[in-house]
């Protein structure tokens, strides 16, 4: 039974999120983690990655829920090729039991438009042919997939960023940040709650003759 689609506020992440992203990545299980790197990366691995992302560089997307915790993450990383083109490349990840809601998709098509606002005109994502979900994404956003036995690339050719493109990722950047902070509010005022409750049982069972 597919789930519902809601669109999902998609913002950029920081250097103050790498633990958020490191968290996501180590909850990967050993299939998802040969998905999302092409081996099963380990532990460590995944630390050297989140350790080595460069913000300044590239741009990471994500995903938050309401206890802050990190679903879903793509990473576009830009290469300069010969000639000066500028090309980009996607990799991604939704954490279980977020799936199937469109999240892949809806961070793909927000990283083609901010590949195509910084100049970039061709993405690449390389998966493995066994991917299907991923190469279902790559193929409904437009990429054409050539296979190369167990691994595939698949390429899309951005065309110029427009007035539209420019002023869609402004305002979804400006929403999702601003759910952001919502959520982010919510989420310590609940654990300040929490705390409060927490003394509060404390001083009640340390009353003398309580
Ligand atoms: C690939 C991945 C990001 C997809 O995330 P998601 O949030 O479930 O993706 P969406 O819900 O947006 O859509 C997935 C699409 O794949 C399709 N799909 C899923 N499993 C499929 C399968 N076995 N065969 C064919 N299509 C499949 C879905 O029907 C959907 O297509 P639709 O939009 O036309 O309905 C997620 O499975 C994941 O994190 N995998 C592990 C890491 C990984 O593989 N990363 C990609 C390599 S960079």
């Amino acid at each position: 039974m597919s789930r519902p689609r809601v669109k999902a506020p998609i913002r950029t992440l920081r250097d103050v999120h790498r633990p958020a992203i490191l968290r996501h990545l180590l909850d990967l299980g050993e299939d998802d983690r040969y998905l999302r790197f092409g081996y099963a990366a380990h532990d460590g691995q995944i630390r050297r990655y989140v350790a080595g992302l460069r913000f300044d560089c590239d741009e990471v997307f994500g995903i938050f829920n309401w206890r802050m915790q990190l679903i879903a993450m793509a990473h576009l990383a830009y290469m300069i090729e010969g000639m000066g083109q500028h090309t980009a490349e996607f990799g991604v990840s939704v954490s279980g039991h977020a799936r199937g809601r469109g999240f892949g998709n809806q961070l793909f098509a927000r990283a083609v438009r901010h590949a195509r606002n910084e100049g970039v005109r061709k993405l690449v994502i390389h998966a493995l042919t066994e991917n299907a979900a991923m190469l279902a994404i790559a193929r409904k956003g437009g990429a054409t997939v050539e296979r190369d036995g167990p691994e595939s690339q698949a390429l899309l050719v951005l065309p110029p960023a427009d007035f539209e493109s420019n002023v869609t990722e402004l305002m979804d950047e400006q929403l999702a940040r601003s759910q952001y902070y919502i959520k982010l509010g919510r989420h310590r005022v609940r654990r300040w709650w929490r705390r409060l409750a927490g003394w509060g049982q404390l001083m009640v069972r340390r009353r003398p003759g309580s």
